[in-house]
């Protein structure tokens, strides 16, 4: 091959790699264009949604100035996109609020780990005329070859604040309205309970003094009402005190033995089940671990269930209470059970209710005893249920956790 062959070989061979190239770049052209139409879509969307979005969209870049700007961000602020834009982000923010936002920038971008970054956080934005007003913030980032940038999107919480503080202020005033009226309640039947106490014995003088005496009809039944009605109202304002005093202050808690309470509750109803013909007995398990209590609450449960038990014996050939305590896995259980009227299956659930009783219930009472023994018994982490046959008898059944403290001496 002489020389200008060779030459024409090396210009065919450059020509074609001229071609290749230009192929190539054409091709790279066009995806450019292609992409860029892309970018330039997907500018427009984002455009397009920021501007009809109710929330304000603000954008920072890593020097903290201002890069976009919302129409929304402009009916928040109060500033318009000219007036903010390359603006520092600070000047949305008040005073106290500024020295801990330049930190978390600048946090975010030397560590990389974000503090306030994909959550939303509570607050305060400061408006072009000065004031300072509450805003729910949720923040994202991304990072280009420009850097990194910040994106909030921020919504104005006042009104939701200020109705947050009405209800507040309206339960708190609901609060106080009802405690005065618990405290008047209180006080008025505190006051009320010695005149009746009185009424009572008054009333049981009489009937003691008078008997054997020849009375007429109406009299007498003058005279048993006066007894009767005059206990009524002494349970009820008893049972009404307990209440508001159990819903209104803790239980002071010490190891407590229930057995003890348990005699102890036998004694006080002892004259008035001789009286009664009831048989009231005690059955305790041996070595029994105290329940963390309060010793008067407890006390006022037994005497509760075992007042209902006496109450509603109705007539039985052999009246029979008991009271039996026992350990469970780590609970003493204590159980009252009589042989007496006994509940009819569709109000078991209910006695517990606030001023439920049964209908047809007669004697004195409120329907507050059970409610207030529900309360006891769950205040100290237990369990109250009741187990009863219509005609056969009822057993209120309470379970309280055990501990192993020793007993406090006294
Ligand atoms: N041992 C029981 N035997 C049968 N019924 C009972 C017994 N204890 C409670 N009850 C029923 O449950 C109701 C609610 O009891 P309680 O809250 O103590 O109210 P109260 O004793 O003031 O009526 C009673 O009115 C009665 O109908
Ligand atoms: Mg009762």
């Amino acid at each position: 091959m002489d020389d200008g062959q060779k030459d024409c070989t090396r210009l065919l061979s450059e020509l074609q790699e001229l071609r290749r190239l230009h192929a190539e770049s054409q091709a790279a052209q066009s995806a450019f264009r292609v992409a860029e139409a892309a970018l330039r879509e997907s500018e427009m969307r984002f455009r397009s949604v920021a501007h009809s979005a109710v929330d304000a969209i603000i954008s920072i870049n890593c020097s903290d100035e201002i890069i976009f700007w919302n129409p929304a961000a402009e009916a928040i602020f109060g500033y318009s996109e000219a007036e903010v834009l390359g603006k520092p982000a600070t000047i949305l923010m008040p005073e106290q609020y500024r020295p801990e936002h330049s930190r978390g920038v600048k946090r975010y971008l030397t560590t990389g780990v974000p503090a306030l970054i994909g959550r939303t956080a509570e607050v305060m934005g400061l408006r072009k005329d000065g004031g300072a007003f509450p805003i729910e913030l949720s923040l994202s980032t991304w990072t280009t070859q420009q850097g990194t940038f910040f994106t909030g999107i921020i919504r104005d919480i006042s009104d939701r604040k200020e109705a947050e503080r009405n209800v507040q202020q309206r339960t708190e005033e609901a609060r106080q309205r009802t405690q005065e009226l618990e405290s008047l309640i209180q006080m008025v039947a505190h006051d009320l309970k010695s005149p009746i106490i009185s009424i009572v014995g008054f009333a049981g003088f009489l009937r003691k003094a008078l008997n054997g005496m020849p009375l007429d009809e109406k009299t007498l039944l003058v005279l048993s009402q006066l007894s009767s009605l005059s206990k009524t109202v002494e349970h009820f304002l008893k049972d009404l005190l307990d209440g508001l005093a159990v819903e209104h202050s803790e239980p002071e808690l010490n190891p407590v033995q229930l057995d003890e309470h348990a005699r102890e509750v036998v004694q006080q109803h002892k004259a008035v089940c001789e009286e009664k013909g009831i048989t009231l007995d005690v059955d305790v398990a041996e070595s029994l671990p105290p329940v963390r209590g309060d010793k008067r609450r407890l006390a006022q449960v037994l005497d509760n269930l075992v007042t209902n038990a006496i109450r509603h014996m109705g007539e039985k050939p052999l009246p029979t209470i008991r009271i039996q305590v026992s350990v469970d896995r780590g609970s003493v259980i204590t159980r009252v059970s009589d042989n007496g009227t006994g509940i009819p299956p569709e109000y078991c659930n209910r006695v517990f209710d606030r001023f439920f009783r049964v209908p047809g219930t007669s004697g004195q009472g409120t329907g507050l005893g059970l409610f207030i023994v529900k309360k006891i018994v769950e205040s100290h982490g237990g369990s109250i249920w009741v187990e009863s046959e219509l005609d056969r008898g009822t057993a209120f059944v309470f379970s309280l956790p055990a501990v192993d403290a020793p007993v406090a001496p006294g």
